[in-house]
Formats: structure tokens, C-alpha cells, sequence
């Protein structure tokens, strides 16, 4: 099995990777978690390439530039790790993978959706999750729960709220578009009832 789990930064996908490994071990199950940008050495490299120019004010990354960075990781994640894995049996846990560059390149970005799509299937050798599992949390939501606060945003912050808010109409969009690949989840549960959310959802499907 191959699930993919999807979420503003901040929403509890991480937490929620975790706590389902260990449910599935827990069950006898050979689980591999794994993460996009990276997931492989040269992932990996291009990952802090990327989280570092994000991070540098003076250098803006050319849009397209910043979409073929993140497939090239994904083209090497698929082949070297993802595909093997789901041959061997094991199941794959991955944080983000192609409906991210939708939702941050063209959502976020304004990239043409139907050049993200197309690098998408390129990328992926159309190596596709059975389920994308989104958690559900807008960014103030995200926000509020890193801050711990109900404070509301400056103006900077504001910036980035309004790049945030359509990455996170985006993930809407693709949900509406094809809501058959698609478990959304209530992000504002908490870790416990989030996970006892993700295993009953899953359960349905078999
Ligand atoms: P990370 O620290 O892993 O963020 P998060 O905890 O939210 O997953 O950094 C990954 C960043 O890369 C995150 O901001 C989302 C972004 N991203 C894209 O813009 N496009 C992509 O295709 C992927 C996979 C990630």
C-alpha cells in the first residue's frame, strides 16, 4: 500500500505519519515513512537547496525553476525507493508528494496547473497513492495552533497568509476535482482521535 498524506504546514500530518507506523507495526506490518522534497541522497540535497533559497530574502527562485527542483526529487524517490518498497510489500507513509506541486507551483504559484500535472505524471512514471489523505486545517487554523494564540496577523505575516490560503484552496480544488482519491480528515482533532479518524476511514475502502 501506497498512502500519501497532504496538509498545510502545521496541520498534523507529521504527528499523524508517525502514530499510524506505529499502529501498523503494531499490527505486524513492514512500514517505510518517507518525505518529499527528499526521501533519497540526492532528494535530500535538493531538499535543503530548496528550503534554503526559500529561506534567503536576496534570491527569489524562478517559479519553474522551483517546480523542476521538486520533481527531479520526486522522479529519484520514485525510482529508487517508492516503486521498490511497494514491490516488496511494504508499506509506504509519504509526507507531500504530487498534489504539493499542484497546490504550492500552481495554487500558490501560479504555474500553469496543466504543466504541474503533466511533470507530475512524468515525474511519478504515473506511480500514483492509493489514497492522498488530507488534513483538513486552513492556515489561521494552523497558525493559531503554532502561536497557541488567537492573535490576528500582521501585515507580513499577512503576505504569507495570502500565498498560504490558496495552497490551502487549492487542496479543496484537487478534493472537489477528484474526490475518489481523496480521505479528507478533520485537522483540528486531536492526535488520538485523528488517527482513530484515519484507520475507520481506511477500513471503509477494504
Ligand atoms: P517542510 O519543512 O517539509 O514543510 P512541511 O512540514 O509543511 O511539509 O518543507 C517542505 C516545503 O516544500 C513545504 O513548504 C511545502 C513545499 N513543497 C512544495 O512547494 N512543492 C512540492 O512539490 C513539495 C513536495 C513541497
Amino acid at each position: 500500500m501506497f498512502l500519501v498524506f497532504e496538509g498545510l504546514d502545521g496541520c498534523g500530518k507529521s504527528t499523524l505519519i508517525g502514530n499510524y507506523k506505529t499502529h501498523l507495526e503494531g499490527l505486524g506490518r513492514q512500514v517505510y515513512v518517507t518525505r518529499e522534497p527528499g526521501g533519497t541522497p540526492l532528494g535530500e540535497e535538493l531538499r535543503s537547496t530548496l528550503l534554503t533559497i526559500k529561506k534567503n530574502a536576496d534570491f527569489k527562485i524562478s517559479p519553474r525553476a522551483e517546480l523542476l527542483l521538486y520533481e527531479a526529487s520526486r522522479a529519484q524517490h520514485v525510482d529508487q525507493v517508492i516503486m521498490p518498497k511497494i514491490k516488496e510489500g511494504i508499506t509506504v507513509l509519504c509526507d507531500r508528494f504530487t498534489a504539493s506541486s499542484v497546490a504550492f507551483q500552481a495554487g500558490g504559484r501560479t504555474l500553469k496547473l496543466q504543466d504541474v500535472d503533466w511533470l507530475n505524471s512524468f515525474a511519478t512514471s504515473n506511480c500514483k497513492p492509493k489514497k492522498q489523505v488530507f488534513v483538513d486545517l486552513s492556515y489561521s487554523d494552523c497558525q493559531r495552533r503554532k502561536l497557541g494564540m488567537n492573535q490576528a496577523l500582521d501585515r507580513l505575516e499577512s503576505e504569507a497568509a495570502e500565498f498560504h490560503n490558496k495552497v490551502y484552496q487549492s487542496y479543496l480544488d484537487q478534493v472537489k476535482q477528484n474526490p475518489k482519491d481523496w480521505l479528507v480528515l478533520d485537522g483540528s482533532l486531536n492526535p488520538d482521535e485523528l488517527l482513530k479518524s484515519l484507520i475507520f476511514n481506511l477500513s471503509q475502502l477494504e
